[in-house]
């Protein structure tokens, strides 16, 4: 049998002997896939890799710093961040549609990510291009024709002529459960490696409403209390994920202190899931709920209240948008 160690070595070789002495860029998403696949290529040519992070100002937080700190210290990978979240922004102002969101976000971040990709070129050799492509990636693209998209999910598509790049895969082979292994095998922290999933959109299809600086700082804190609460309950290998939604174009009326107040509710969506293609809604413990709500209500200014969404898939989608 394959023994974790020697799935590294194996891919560290194969890595090594496709790029040679050439330069290779690898964008992190903050995901595991990315991470795993760049600390690959780091171990295999070491600074003649480039990691590319957009922070599109749509992620929850620590996030940013996760990579930028976190993933450095444990791979030693040269990285340039790219603070593109005004650009988001305002790309996003007065747009309420959940797909004309997604389609502005994938296009900007191609933009974006091209711009970072031109400005190494003109830096040094870079040839290579990495991609934490899965087994289960490979097979779906073989024979995804027909499947129904429900959501335009973005992923990098065709490169124009400028921008040629020969793909590393070093994943290609693996499945999920192996690649959190390799991860572990390579020094990544556990934060990183047993992260649930997180849409490319982001925090972006989680207000729903038009997205605004504000909103995203509200968003960002509730699903900062919500992740806190469900991690010290020692519910994170329970839960696939639990999108927080803020409801910014409903307002409904509270009492706090000793006033009334007019806010917007947070939507808690645990679900339950084998591969997020059907998922059950987590049957959280009310201690657990009770305690989210009090801290988000107490803790996050324009929120006054929390709802618990008890849709399985079908027919609920797991994002709201
Ligand atoms: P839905 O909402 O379709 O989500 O039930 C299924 C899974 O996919 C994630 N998701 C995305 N992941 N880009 C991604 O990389 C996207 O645009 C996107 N939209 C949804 C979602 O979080 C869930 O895990």
């Amino acid at each position: 049998g394959w023994t974790t160690s020697s799935i590294v070595d194996d891919q560290v070789a194969k890595v090594a002997a496709q790029i040679g002495d050439g330069r290779a860029i690898c964008g992190l998403s903050g995901g595991v896939d990315s991470a795993v696949a760049a600390a690959l290529v780091q171990r295999a040519i070491g600074d003649r890799l480039t990691c590319v992070f957009v922070d599109h100002g749509l992620l929850r937080a620590g996030e940013r710093t996760q990579v930028e700190r976190d993933f450095v210290a444990a791979t030693g990978v040269n990285l340039v961040t790219v603070d593109a979240r005004e650009r988001f922004l305002n790309a996003l102002a007065g747009v309420t549609d959940p797909e004309q969101k997604r389609k502005i976000i994938g296009r900007e971040f191609i933009r974006v990510f091209e711009q970072a990709e031109r400005d190494l070129k003109a830096q040094g050799d870079y040839r290579f291009l990495v991609q934490g492509t899965l087994y289960p990636d490979v097979v779906e693209s073989g024979g995804g024709e027909g499947t129904a998209n429900i959501k335009s999910h973005h992923n990098v598509g065709g490169l124009p002529d400028d921008l040629q790049f020969e793909l590393v895969e070093p994943l290609r082979l693996l499945f999920k459960d192996e690649v959190r292994r390799v991860g572990l095998e390579l020094g990544l922290p556990e934060t990183i490696v047993q992260r649930q999933p997180f849409p490319g959109p982001g925090l972006g299809i989680r207000i729903i409403g038009e997205v605004t600086a504000d909103r995203l700082e509200t968003l960002r804190e509730a699903d900062a209390i919500a992740r806190e609460e469900l991690t010290a309950a020692g519910l994170d290998q329970e839960i696939w994920q639990c999108p927080v939604v803020l409801l910014a174009d409903v307002r409904s009326v509270g009492v706090q202190g000793d006033g009334r107040t007019y806010g917007h509710p947070i939507v808690l969506r645990p679900v339950s899931s084998e591969d997020a293609m059907t998922a059950d809604w987590t049957r959280l413990p009310y201690e657990v709920l009770e305690r989210i709500s009090t801290r988000i209500t107490n803790e996050v200014s324009e929120v006054n209240r929390v709802v618990l969404d008890v849709t399985s898939k079908p027919p609920g989608t797991i994002e709201w948008e």
